[in-house]
């Protein structure tokens, strides 16, 4: 495999993370007759999340937005060079060697430390050492996620990892023209001309509660009136069918796309039964090959 098949990781974990979906999403994107991401192109990534996507596919211009300000303070950190893969590297370490020692205790103490003062490197420190790497904010905005149990969690392999995971990220930002903001999607979505491409990754209707991450059909329907109004090429990410159903609102809303699927497992719960085994489907307003 070279450097341009594989998957970049990046630093921040989240639910619905579209790691396994980037060979799909580059496939999809190089068939023939399909879209070229060119220098002249700008990446329009209105749901970032841990930002997976762009960070492996998006071209030299690329707005990144999502509507949760910590995520976006994070990005911006590492951009401004406020945060450095050293820094990243000294605080695991001493962070780890805090909740090796004291566990519980020390990963609360850390929680309320974050909902306070609101730092980058915490919400790392928390992203990696909660239950399942979960990001969930009650809705007083403070993350409610609880201790994920595992007090060895930052060996030493783990912060060379994740640290990795940041430097690979400077690295690209570097020498790219990237934005990372934080507002709604129908802001983001506005900002795309026709030189644009907009890859759009909304939650899934009704599957978390979270702040800063729900979903209803209303927004569904926001989503498909800005991109039908946008006059960039678009691609959205959403399920097709699982075991038990097909997604009604491909066929209700997003019917006049072009559509190809690919099926994969998540992992969003611990247990075996909470696996579900979802078909995604990516939909496009431009012809796939
Ligand atoms: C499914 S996740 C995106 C995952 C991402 N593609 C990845 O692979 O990591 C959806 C994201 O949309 C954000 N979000 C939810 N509602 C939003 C809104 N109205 N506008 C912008 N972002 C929103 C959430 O904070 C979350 O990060």
């Amino acid at each position: 495999m070279n450097d341009t098949q594989k998957v970049h990781i990046p630093p921040l974990k989240i639910q619905g993370i579209k790691s396994k979906l980037v060979p799909f999403i580059r496939q999809n994107l190089a068939r023939e007759n399909s879209v070229t991401i060119t220098s002249t192109t700008t990446w329009i990534e209105p749901f970032m999340g841990s930002g997976v996507v762009g960070l492996n596919l998006a071209a030299e211009n690329a707005i990144f937005a999502d509507l949760n300000p910590h995520i976006v303070a994070f990005y911006n950190a590492l951009k401004t060079g406020d945060v450095t893969a050293a820094d990243v590297a000294l605080y695991l370490r001493e962070q780890g060697a805090l909740l090796a020692s004291h566990g519980e205790e020390y990963y609360y103490h850390v929680r309320e430390k974050f909902n306070r003062e609101h730092s980058p490197l915490d919400f790392l420190v928390l992203n990696r050492s909660c239950f399942n790497g979960m990001i969930r904010f009650n809705k007083n905005g403070d993350f409610n996620v609880p201790y994920g149990h595992k007090p060895e969690r930052f060996s030493k392999a783990y912060v060379t990892k994740v640290t990795n995971q940041v430097r690979h990220f400077v690295d690209m930002i570097k020498n790219r023209n990237w934005i990372f903001i934080c507002q709604s999607f129908e802001d983001t979505i506005k900002m795309a001309d026709e030189r644009a491409f907009i890859y759009c990754d909304p939650p899934y209707i009704g599957r978390h509660v979270d702040y800063f991450d729900s979903w209803n059909e209303r927004q569904e329907r926001a989503l498909n009136q800005c991109l039908v109004k946008s006059r960039a090429r678009f691609m959205l990410s959403t399920w097709d069918h699982n075991k038990y159903r097909q997604n009604p609102y491909i066929d209700a809303l997003w019917g006049a796309c072009e559509k190809t699927t690919a099926s994969h497992f998540y992992f969003v719960g611990a247990k075996e039964a909470n696996r579900n085994s979802v078909t995604e489907a990516l939909l496009t307003n431009y012809l796939a090959g």
